[in-house]
């Protein structure tokens, strides 16, 4: 089975198999990198890995159109029931669940995960994701941590990475960070889009690319991986 990954820009990334079209971190409005808006998006899953505007995103309004199931911490979820979001599914770090799709799992991040109007949002995540026979690790918003070694060992197709700096892992660390997943592509997110995340991702790529043996892959917001 044929599974797609499109990146729209900052975190935004999206899988497609045959059984689902799942979207994670769905930050449009605001985001000047979308290729999209949150009106041109029908995901089945939403799945939002900490509680930052950049990652919350349009989540309430895409959910409330669409219907879809929204997969979060607990803590998130709660917020999202107060918004009205009605379909939801909380898991917490560590936990995965085995969906009629695929398995999703929520991995630690070290970062932090307060919501846009101040409420707690819990224990920030990064997404491991199993589906059509594949295995997508989005590392949400994080710095680099040792056990990055332990979500590799479970053998990862794609590793989705932040390199902007800052706010996350800079472009040394997500080198380093390469070298502890072992990914068999992967590809830089969560950079350029403000001031203070400015990267040349080409290089990135291309340093990674002669480093390890791993298929590093700069996207254009619009494009699409398949695995
Ligand atoms: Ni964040
Ligand atoms: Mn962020």
């Amino acid at each position: 089975m044929a599974v797609k990954v499109t990146w729209f820009g900052h975190s935004v990334a999206q899988v497609e198999t045959d059984q689902v079209n799942l979207l994670i971190d769905p930050f449009f409005t605001g985001n000047d990198k979308a290729s999209l808006t949150k009106d041109e998006v029908n995901p089945d899953v939403i799945v939002v890995t900490h509680g930052h505007g950049d990652h919350v995103g349009d989540t309430v309004e895409i959910a409330k159109r669409t219907g879809a199931l929204v997969i979060s911490n607990f803590e998130i979820i709660n917020w999202l029931q107060e918004q009205g979001v009605e379909n939801v599914h909380p898991q917490h770090i560590g936990g995965g669940f085995n969906y009629e799709w695929g398995r999703l799992k929520l991995t630690i991040a070290h970062h932090g995960s307060g919501l846009p109007d101040g409420s707690y949002g819990g224990n920030p995540a990064g997404v491991l994701l199993t589906v059509g026979g594949k295995t997508v690790y989005h590392a949400g918003d994080t710095g680099l941590f040792y056990d990055m070694k332990l979500i590799g060992d479970e053998g990862v197709d794609l590793a989705i990475l932040p390199i902007g700096d800052n706010f996350t892992m800079g472009p040394d660390d997500a080198h380093r960070a390469v070298e502890l997943i072992r990914p068999k592509i992967v590809v830089p997110i969560h950079f350029d889009t403000f001031d203070v995340i400015q990267q040349d991702a080409q290089a990135w790529v291309d340093r990674a690319a002669k480093r390890f043996d791993v298929d590093a892959r700069l996207m254009a917001p619009g494009d699409t991986v398949e695995l």
